[in-house]
């Protein structure tokens, strides 16, 4: 397992599409540390990880988030990596390492951030998927 938890934010849908990406997250890694299908496991955590950015960023423009525009950049800078790493699929090193030293450390302090922020902004307008 890769990682177990991440800290939760003040608005539980997004909590549970946190939690969901963890899964999908664990799987990709168990693939790639046990010889498994990676590529089918990538396309899962991949789709799965387009939907939680299109979640938030839906909830942010109906309500109108003043960080919107920084927030969409830093799921956008991601998601070209992670585009950019389907080159890569079949180099499990690599793959290790960029999840271990980069992926991971990246969605921990982006839900520590700018998710949080977000997440109170969506419970203090009573926000309503
Ligand atoms: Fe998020
Ligand atoms: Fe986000």
């Amino acid at each position: 397992m890769l990682i177990e938890k991440v800290n939760p934010v003040a608005f539980e849908p997004m909590n549970e599409i946190h939690n969901k990406e963890l899964e999908y997250i664990n799987k990709l890694f168990d693939a790639i540390e046990n010889n498994g299908d990676i590529e089918k496991a990538y396309e899962e955590f991949l789709n799965d990880v387009k939907e939680h950015f299109a979640f938030e960023e839906k909830l942010m423009e109906k309500y109108s988030f003043f960080a919107i525009i920084p927030h969409k950049m830093e799921h956008s800078r991601i998601l070209n990596e992670l585009e950019e790493l389907k080159n890569k699929l079949d180099n499990r090193e690599y793959l290790q390492d960029y999840f271990k030293k980069a992926f991971v450390p990246w969605l921990e302090n982006h839900i520590n951030t700018i998710d949080t922020v977000t997440a109170g902004f969506f419970k203090m307008v009573n926000a309503t998927i």
